[in-house]
């Protein structure tokens, strides 16, 4: 996956993070090259939702450390990454439900808006803010959501949700996505589209890091997969290595979920 050797644009170095007496991620070490769709999976309880949490800057790691384009972000604030270009996606719970979809994706923006605090200085405000408004309806447009704009978030259905929270992540235009369970509660034509989109949204030069438990969805889109087991390093390779090989046979045999299916 790095044929340039060019510094990873996100890395994970030892990285561990305690719950109690709990090990949730244990010396975990992982590296995602820009440009790529880079799948993080494991069974049930690996640590896969932990690790983005650290990453995303919910929880700070107990130990170790998290680079974002060679720079140390370990512990820094949601917010502060979102400004950066680090977003994960937002789950329907973290949408404004009263909010219109257009003023969800306007929030996105603000997560995002880099340059927001030079504009309030100097007063190009109003003009960036009509900017932003053709911007947060070119990301609807990109969702199939732009009918859908003047809606309060509670009217849509929850395949709809999906696709707002990952628009709203997308507009704070983000040079890592990470996606923890995107096709959950999908239909197969709902993760066919979504599928799409995500392809769509790397081919913009989005970066994605997908956490996912259909794991036909995962063999599909991943240019490389990471597979994690009792918070540690497990395996990674290609999507048809990793398939195919023992050890990750075993841990999902080993697991509740069964062959086939972790979440
Ligand atoms: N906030 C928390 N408090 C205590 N234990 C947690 C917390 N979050 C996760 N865990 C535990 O950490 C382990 C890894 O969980 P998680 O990262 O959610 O795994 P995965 O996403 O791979 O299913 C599990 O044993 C889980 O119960
Ligand atoms: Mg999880």
């Amino acid at each position: 996956m790095n044929p340039s050797g060019e510094r990873p644009i996100l890395e994970a170095r030892g990285l561990t993070r305690r719950f109690g007496g709990l090990v949730a991620v244990n010396n975990f070490s992982f590296s995602v090259h820009e440009g790529a769709i880079h799948g993080l999976i494991g069974p049930n309880g690996a640590g896969k939702t932990t690790t983005f949490n650290v990453i995303s800057g919910f929880y700070a790691p107990t130990a170790g450390q998290v680079l974002f384009r060679g720079l140390d972000i370990s512990g820094r604030k949601t917010s502060a990454l979102a400004a950066m270009g680090l977003v994960r996606t937002f789950q329907g719970s973290t949408l404004f439900q009263e909010f219109s979809v257009l003023d969800n994706v306007r929030v996105g923006r603000h997560l995002g808006a880099r340059a927001g605090f030079i504009g309030r200085l100097i007063g190009t405000d109003r003009l960036s803010e009509r900017a932003a408004d053709a911007k947060a309806m070119e990301t609807l447009d990109f969702f199939g959501l732009q009918e859908l704009a003047g809606e309060p978030v509670s009217n849509l259905p929850h395949g709809h949700q999906r696709m707002l929270g990952m628009a709203v992540a997308l507009a704070a235009e983000p040079r890592v996505l990470l996606l923890d369970e995107p096709f959950t509660g999908m239909n197969p034509e709902e993760t066919r589209r979504m599928m799409a989109l995500v392809r769509r949204i790397r081919d913009r030069g989005v970066t994605i890091i997908l956490v996912e438990h259909d794991m036909q969805a995962v063999m599909n889109l991943c240019d490389i997969i990471t597979v994690m087991n009792f918070g540690a390093l497990l395996v990674e390779g290609a999507p048809e290595m990793v398939r195919n090989d023992p050890a990750v046979i075993e841990a999902y045999l080993g697991s509740t979920d069964g062959a086939g299916h972790a979440s």
